[in-house]
C-alpha cells in the first residue's frame, strides 16, 4: 500500500519518534485527534426555506476542525482555507447532525482535517450522508507564528489512502492557484474571450 507519491510514509510507518531541526517530535496516529460532533437542529438554525442554514453547519464543521487540529497540534491552530464544500441534501430541522472529523495529512505547519457529516431523523430512524469536506488548520505557537506539527502515524490502508488523497488535493490546488494567477494576470478581452462567452449565457456589452 506505499506509494512513491508518499515516499516519507516509508519512515512514518516503523517509527513513533523523529528528528525535526534537532528536536525529537513524537507522531500521533489518526485515532487520537479523532473527534465527533453531534447536535439537534433547532428551530433558529432554520433558513428562509424552512431547512438547516448552509453556514450552521458550516460553523460546526469549523469547531470539530479546531478540536482534531488543535489535538494534534498540540497547539492553538486557525482556519486557511476549506476544500470540497458540497451539500448534498438538505438537513431538516428536527434531524440530528452528526460530524466525524480527523487529521488526513500534515505538511510543515498545516493539517488538513477531513470531516463528514450525516444527518438522523430519529423517529424513522433514517440517516443520510449530507457532506464531506476538509479543513486546511495552521498551528501557532505562543507567539502567533505557525509552528511545525507532529508527523502523523498512518496505521491502516484507509489512513494511508485518505494522507495520499490529501496531497493530491493539495498539488491540485497550488497547479490551480499558479493556474488562476497567470490568467489574471494575462487577461486580455480578446477573440478568443469572445468565442467562449458565445457559448455561455451572458450578453457582452463592453463598449469597444
Ligand atoms: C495561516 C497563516 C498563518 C499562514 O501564513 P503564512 O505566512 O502563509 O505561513 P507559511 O508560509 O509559514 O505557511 C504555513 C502553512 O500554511 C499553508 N498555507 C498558507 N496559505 C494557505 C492557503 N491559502 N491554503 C492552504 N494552505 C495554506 C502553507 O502551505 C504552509 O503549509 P506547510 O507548512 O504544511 O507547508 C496566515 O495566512 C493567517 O494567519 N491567516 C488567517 C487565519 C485566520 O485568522 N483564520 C480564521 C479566519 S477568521
Amino acid at each position: 500500500m506505499l506509494s512513491a507519491d508518499c515516499p516519507m510514509l516509508l519512515s512514518f510507518a516503523s517509527l513513533d519518534m523523529f528528528i525535526l531541526e534537532d528536536c525529537i517530535m513524537v507522531g500521533h496516529p489518526v485515532a487520537y485527534s479523532r473527534s465527533v460532533i453531534t447536535e439537534l437542529m433547532v428551530p433558529n438554525y432554520a433558513n428562509f426555506g424552512g431547512k438547516v442554514h448552509g453556514g450552521t453547519l458550516m460553523s460546526l464543521m469549523d469547531k470539530l476542525a479546531y478540536v482534531c487540529a488543535s489535538k494534534h497540534a498540540g497547539n492553538y491552530c486557525v482556519t486557511v482555507s476549506v476544500d470540497n464544500v458540497q451539500f448534498l441534501r438538505p438537513v431538516e430541522v428536527g434531524e440530528v447532525v452528526s460530524l466525524m472529523g480527523s487529521v488526513n495529512y500534515v505538511g510543515k505547519k498545516s493539517l488538513v482535517v477531513g470531516i463528514r457529516g450525516t444527518s438522523e431523523n430519529l423517529h424513522e430512524g433514517i440517516s443520510k450522508h449530507t457532506n464531506t469536506c476538509y479543513f486546511t488548520m495552521v498551528a501557532k505557537g505562543s507567539g502567533g507564528k505557525p509552528v511545525e506539527v507532529p508527523p502523523l502515524i498512518l496505521e491502516t490502508d484507509e489512513d494511508v489512502r485518505r494522507f495520499c488523497s490529501a496531497l493530491q488535493r493539495r498539488r491540485i490546488r497550488e497547479d490551480g492557484l499558479l493556474f488562476m494567477n497567470r490568467y489574471k494576470a494575462n487577461f486580455l478581452l480578446d477573440n478568443e474571450v469572445s468565442e467562449l462567452l458565445a457559448q455561455e449565457r451572458c450578453v457582452l456589452a463592453v463598449p469597444k
